[in-house]
């Protein structure tokens, strides 16, 4: 028969020697399930004689009792060894870029923005925003234009309950830039404009950039000057054609757009140009006197030029593409070809 003593030191060895909590599992059926060794050792009482069985009954008890404990202290250990070895392989890496992670890019709209910007800086430009509400003063008569001007037909404006407007063009910066400071002044404004306007060549809310020099002096030379620079920049080109046409805007006297060789067939003649050979880009002129004096300049000191440009005609003829409506769909395959 076993002695109970060597059964516990048996198990206990069995039972440090275990790596896992399947083995030891089976430990405690062999040791201490109904059919294991202390059982067995239990059932062999009734053969002992008399006087043994009360002190081998303890024996085989204190047997029991640590083994148990052995197996219990086995099991917490495993279980932690289990969890810190999870815990280790399923880490995660927080400071590990996300997956699918794909780098964004700016819309082409802005890089043109940013283009244009960039080039105005270069020539000592100030960049300045206004307001997109607008008052009727500021987007209008300040500007030349009455309340009973027909260009106001062709503004197709917006207004608010209030009676504040959507500003219909980047203009109305020029008033509040010479309200604030007094000349020389030389800015561009950037900025969205909205018209009620919708088809294939027209979208509700589009983008120009408005242009301002005002300082004794300033002639149309200066005015031809800046914007060929500008023009030939922008397409990089320094042959780029570049014709002035008369024109009329109210707030400009003698007004004029800008023409420049079509990009697209370099002035053969195609689709995009309309046959002419020529893209009409910019609205310009001499600052009329009276705008002026509608913000407190002294028109007989002071004389300065005016532009303003389309972003979106720009952006469409530097990339080369047909549609207003591309900028604006927000396809992203559209937009990836600008990353
Ligand atoms: N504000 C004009 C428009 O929206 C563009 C323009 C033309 C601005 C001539 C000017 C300018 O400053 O001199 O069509």
């Amino acid at each position: 028969m076993t002695d109970p003593q060597q059964l516990t030191d048996q198990a206990q060895t069995a039972i440090a020697a275990c790596g896992d909590e399947v083995t030891l599992e089976q430990l405690r059926v062999r040791f201490l399930g109904q059919k294991g060794a202390v059982a067995e050792l239990l059932r062999s009482l009734p053969e002992l004689p008399a006087s043994q069985r009360r002190d081998f009954g303890k024996a085989v008890n204190d047997a029991k009792s640590a083994i148990d404990k052995a197996l219990t202290e086995r099991r917490e250990l495993l279980h932690q060894a289990a969890l810190t070895a999870r815990l280790q392989a399923e880490r995660v890496d927080v400071t590990l870029p996300g997956r699918g992670e794909e780098p964004g890019g700016l819309h082409p709209i802005s890089r043109t923005l940013m283009r244009i910007e960039a080039l105005f800086r270069g020539i000592g430009f100030d960049v300045e925003e206004g307001p997109e509400i607008e008052d009727d003063f500021h987007n209008f008569g300040a500007l030349n234009i009455p309340a009973d001007h027909p260009a106001r037909a062709m503004h197709d404006t917006f207004y608010l309950p209030s009676g504040l407007l959507l500003r219909t063009h980047t203009s109305p910066v020029q008033i509040r830039a010479l309200q604030r400071q007094a000349p020389p002044v030389q800015l561009i404004a950037p900025g969205r404009v909205y018209r009620r306007d919708s088809d294939l060549t027209h979208t509700p809310m589009f983008h120009q950039v408005e242009g301002l020099m005002v300082d004794e002096g300033v002639s149309f030379a200066h005015l031809k000057g800046v914007l060929v620079d500008f023009l030939r920049r922008f397409f990089d080109r320094d042959d780029l054609p570049i014709r002035f046409r008369p024109s009329f805007f109210p707030f400009t006297e003698p007004s004029a757009e800008a023409d420049i060789g079509c990009v697209i067939c370099q002035g053969e003649g195609c689709r995009v140009c309309k046959h002419t050979g020529w893209l009409e880009v910019l609205g310009c002129g001499m600052v009329h006197p009276n705008v002026l004096r509608n913000v407190g300049v002294d028109a007989e000191r002071y004389t300065g030029f005016a532009f303003g440009m389309g972003v979106e005609r720009l952006a469409m003829l530097q990339y080369r593409i047909g549609d207003l409506r591309l900028f604006f769909d927000n396809d992203l395959r559209f937009l990836r070809q600008f990353r």
